[in-house]
């Protein structure tokens, strides 16, 4: 397992290019099996998750290839050999579960493994099973997997409420309801930039689709999608983490094809940090306005509030603020496992259930730390940009799922970053 080496106390000073947001590629991947005509996909992240999800839509007998290094994806899902999505894919990666609507919807019939736990929290099913079952699926669970089947004549619309915005629970009921025979209601749809993107891809295939990135969305079933070629919007998570890191050791970064709106409520916390953002044409310019940051709170919302995928990141920012911060995660039950791995560093920090309070420090040392979870091991990262000496991330499996190669983009702006295979 690969391991992550950051020597501190280097300003950063260059560009970094915003690559296409996984979670919207994840969603988009599986679109492909609701048409029989091509699906192609540019601006695709080079990731391993994308390598999975390639992996299981080739299992399911989906075409997939890769073109100009990895950028391109050209799928088609002309013949399938199976509906079923099995333990061992669906376990690596929870957004394997995005086959669930589109199989049921053209195929009728759909067994996809339930995920089982992560490090972040149990991440349940039952919002995408009970929006399916309102447009007539009968699903059960059986061994660990959950076998779905539509209704003889196909599935249906209707009405759908969800008790609370799930993106995942959306991005499945609303690829099943293209294909569904009448109108479907989504009530408290999740709002977030990669829903909008799939929308904005499915429509290009056929599909009578209204209100993305509102709470309702509207879909008027059609017979059949067509295929469509469609580029990957830019990944918000990415951008954030990046324009986290001037703030952590100082300088400037231009991060290109960044744009405001996809963090909106992420910018104001970091103009209260004190980090100034300025547009630019190609992205977003980056630095922090004088030599320490402010301590702000946090709390995590669904989209438009502030993502959870990035509390990790300013709770490591926070480390060496000036001033004492808590950050709420309200979204997952267990996704402070960065904070002991920071405090080895160094850092004062208390969490209580939901609730972390951290006292901000003048400097972090150096140290061994371990990665948990995708977002946890990018905190590290950055919190070693700022600290005294050497910082040894381990188990970076976790990073490249989800950043491409993050000491070259890192590395190309001053900071001394290796990766050290071991
Ligand atoms: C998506 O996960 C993202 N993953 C996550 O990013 C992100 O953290 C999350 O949305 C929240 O923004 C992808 O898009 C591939 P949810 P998802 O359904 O869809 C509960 C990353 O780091 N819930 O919106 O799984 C759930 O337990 C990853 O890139 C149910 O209770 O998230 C959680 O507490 C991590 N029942 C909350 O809802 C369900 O049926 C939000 O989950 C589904 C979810």
């Amino acid at each position: 397992m690969d391991s992550i080496l950051v020597r501190g106390g280097r300003e950063l000073h260059g560009v970094i290019p915003i690559a296409g947001a996984k979670n919207a590629c994840l969603t988009l991947m599986p679109a492909t099996l609701l048409s029989d005509e091509p699906l192609t996909l540019t601006n695709a992240p080079r990731l391993s998750d994308i390598k999975t999800m390639t992996a299981l839509l080739q299992s399911l007998g989906a075409e997939v290839t890769s073109l100009q290094d990895g950028k391109v994806l050209a799928m088609s899902s002309h013949d399938l050999t199976t509906h079923v999505a099995d333990y061992e894919i669906v376990r690596k990666m929870r957004a394997s579960n995005l086959v669930l609507g589109p199989l049921l919807a053209r195929h009728g019939h759909a067994v996809v493994s339930l995920p089982g736990g992560c490090a972040i929290g149990a991440r349940p099913m039952d919002l995408h099973t009970y929006g399916l079952e309102c447009l007539g699926a009968s699903i059960e669970l059986k061994d660990g997997y959950l076998h779905a089947t539509a209704p003889l004549g196909g599935l249906r619309g209707g009405v759908i409420e969800f008790r609370m915005p799930s993106v995942g629970a959306t991005e499945n009921v609303v690829m099943a309801a293209t294909l569904a025979k009448g109108t479907t209601v989504i009530r408290n749809a999740a709002r977030e930039p990669e829903i909008v993107d799939l929308v904005r891809c499915l429509r290009k295939m056929g599909a009578e689709i209204e209100g993305e990135g509102s709470s309702t969305i509207t879909i008027q079933g059609v017979d059949r999608l067509g295929g469509a070629t469609h580029q990957v919007v830019t990944d918000r998570i990415e951008l954030g983490t990046y324009m986290l890191a001037p703030a952590f050791c100082g300088g400037e970064v231009e991060l290109l094809g960044g744009r405001i709106d996809l963090v909106g409520a992420f910018c104001e916390k970091l103009d209260a940090a004190g980090v100034q953002v300025e547009e630019t044409e190609r992205g977003l310019k980056v630095r922090r306005k004088n030599g320490r940051v402010n301590a702000v709170d946090v709390v995590t919302e669904p989209f438009p509030g502030f993502p959870t995928d990035l509390q990790a990141q300013i709770m490591a920012l926070m480390c060496t603020a000036n001033g004492t911060s808590v950050l709420e995660e309200r979204i997952f039950e267990n996704r402070f496992m960065h904070a002991p791995e920071l405090v080895r560093m160094g850092a004062k920090i208390e969490v209580h259930g939901g609730h972390a309070t951290v006292t901000g420090v003048e400097r972090l040392r150096g140290a061994r730390v371990m990665a948990t979870d995708l977002r946890a091991s990018i905190s590290l990262i950055l919190a070693g940009l700022a600290a005294e000496g050497e910082t040894v991330v381990s188990r970076v499996y976790h990073l490249d799922r989800g950043y491409e190669r993050v000491e070259d983009k890192l590395g190309a702006c001053g900071a001394l970053i290796e990766r050290v295979a071991s």
